[in-house]
């Protein structure tokens, strides 16, 4: 496809959305075109999913019901969003996708590794990201920061923000491992320093493995 396809995860308060706002502004820039999306939604069907999903509503079935859910939703996100800007050439940003399934319902949920494989192989359809920013920091530092986005705010814990913390460590251990089985597609990134180190180590690993996104795109000559 003539987009790059790019996705952020990472445990909570790792700083997704302010590294994927900046790396977004970036390549704009560069007049490379870009959408910035997110799961679960980011399509109007996915988002009433969402919905349901960090409602909590869908706790009780179990975390294989869970990623059944978040996989739907996944679907409904791939065919009317992703893959028609990934075909007419634009960027993609999209805030977690498929990696979260496999760490928190997956890892966390004691879901066989096969049936994970094998509900990705059905939902994704070949569609895979190009490259994962794998967001790292210590649980604790995470919860703190996501703590107080949430006080500002004046927001409570979602489904997944109030689990414990030896949940949280256990998801960055997931994360880790889905980095190492899979090095060709995802880069660690040290989440545990200012936003404009996080920032340069995201390029840096960017024009590393696509360098054709970190260039200004050519314009068409005018036609006198
Ligand atoms: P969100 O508010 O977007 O959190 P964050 O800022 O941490 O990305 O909530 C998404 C939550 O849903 C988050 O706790 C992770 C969880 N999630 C899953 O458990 N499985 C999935 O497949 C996805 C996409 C998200």
């Amino acid at each position: 496809m003539a987009g790059c396809f790019i996705t952020f995860e990472g445990g909570e308060g790792a700083g997704k959305s302010t590294q994927i706002d900046r790396l977004r502004r970036r390549l704009e820039q560069l007049d490379q075109q870009v959408i910035v999306t997110r799961e679960p939604g980011g399509s109007p069907y996915a988002e009433e999913i969402r919905s349901f999903l960090l409602g909590g509503h869908a706790k009780s079935l179990g975390p294989f019901a869970e990623a059944l859910l978040f996989a739907a939703a996944r679907i409904d996100h791939l065919d009317t969003t992703i893959v028609p800007a990934l075909r007419r050439g634009t960027h993609v940003l999209c805030d977690r996708f498929a990696d979260s399934t496999r760490a928190y319902q997956g890892s966390l949920g004691n879901i066989d590794p096969a049936l994970i494989d094998n509900l990705e192989r059905i939902t994704l359809k070949g569609v895979r990201p190009d490259l994962t920013f794998i967001l790292d920091l210590p649980a604790e530092v995470g919860l703190a920061r996501a703590g107080e986005r949430r006080a500002r705010k004046g927001e409570g814990a979602d489904r997944f923000e109030e689990e414990h913390a030896s949940f949280h460590n256990a998801l960055r251990q997931a994360y880790l491992s889905i980095a190492q089985a899979d090095p060709g597609r995802c880069a660690v990134i040290n989440a545990d320093q200012a936003p404009d180190e996080v920032e340069a180590a995201i390029w840096a690993a960017l024009r590393e493995r696509l360098p054709q996104l970190t260039q200004t795109m050519a314009r068409p000559l005018d036609v006198a």
